[in-house]
């Protein structure tokens, strides 16, 4: 019998989400929920909420590193990221990000950084941006043996070549790029594609000719699933909000209030309390070490290293 993986999953019903399930997802017209994450305890939380698809997203360079743009991220940045979800995830598929100029270079350069998001991030796929050139890149990632997810639209990695972080699509013309784009990714073998900032009048138009999963962030409601940053959805971002954000807590709020409580009671004297916070010690020892303290003529402990 060939080696299977071990089964990581934590009892009850919910078994790893897979690749083919995703397109099984699509066909039986069960939306899919992707969410991105960057760390371990955000990978616990989505995996509890029971998010379908897990992005270890670029946008780490901005929500999380504070960058003003994706583009400054790294490899090694993305997979230190990329394993501390891992970490903490059962259940959902985990897609790591390909950062900006991990995959541009030739076919080579992207299959080994999609091998390493593989091999040393245990990520199940690898997402890369744009049509063109990247329509190869895929190709060859494919043909290596690990999944791609495409995106498309508004792609962040080339947003000043497309005129600044704006809607794609909203010409004939524009609207036709984006189609040949996405059919070409599906045509190499994508197992799903990425819709960002596109009309929604334009993403129903073409969904009957996606095959192929697609995941909107912007895109409208006719898409198979929806993808949003962790940390807009749920108010830890203090950068721009796009319009296709919807906020569903407000936890930089929440987080601004218990840090200002705690260094008021800090300033008050009100923290540590006595009885909750502190650790006791037997009367007798606290009496010897008195006494020490009045008998012994304290020196300082000579340090062996120097400073
Ligand atoms: O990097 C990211 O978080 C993304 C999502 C917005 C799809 O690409």
């Amino acid at each position: 019998m060939s080696p299977q993986p071990l089964d990581k999953s934590s009892g009850g019903d919910r078994k790893p989400v897979t690749v083919p399930q995703i397109a099984e997802m699509k066909r039986a017209g069960e939306k899919i929920v992707m969410v991105t994450a960057y760390d371990y305890p955000s990978a616990q939380m989505v995996d509890e909420a029971g998010v379908d698809i897990v992005l270890v997203g670029d946008t780490a360079a901005m929500v999380v590193l504070g960058y003003d743009a994706t583009t400054p991220v790294g490899m090694e940045e993305m997979l230190t990221m990329a394993s501390a979800v891992r970490r903490g995830l059962e259940h959902p598929l985990l897609i790591g990000d390909m950062p900006f100029g991990s995959y541009e270079g030739s076919n080579e350069q992207a299959i080994a950084n999609a091998q390493r998001f593989v091999k040393e991030a245990g990520c199940e796929a690898v997402k890369l941006e744009r049509g063109g050139p990247s329509v190869d890149r895929a190709r060859a990632i494919v043909r290596s043996g690990i999944p791609v997810m495409g995106h498309v639209g508004l792609t962040p990695q080339t947003a000043s070549a497309l005129g600044g972080f704006k809607a794609q699509g909203r010409t004939a013309e524009t609207a036709a790029k984006l189609t040949e784009e996405a059919l070409a990714l599906q045509s190499v073998g994508c197992f799903a594609i990425v819709f960002e900032a596109i009309p929604s009048a334009v993403t129903e138009a073409l969904m009957p000719k996606l095959e192929i999963p697609v995941i909107g962030i912007g895109a409208g409601p006719a898409t198979d699933g929806q993808v949003l940053v962790l940390h807009d959805l749920l108010g830890v971002y203090a950068g721009h909000k796009p319009k296709f954000v919807k906020r569903y807590a407000n936890l930089r709020g929440e987080s601004l209030k218990g840090l200002r409580a705690y260094a008021d009671d800090v300033r008050a004297g009100r923290f540590p309390n006595e009885e909750e916070h502190t650790y006791s010690i037997p009367r007798k020892e606290l009496e010897d070490f008195a006494r020490y303290l009045e008998d012994e003529a304290l020196v300082g402990i000579e340090t062996p290293w120097d400073w």
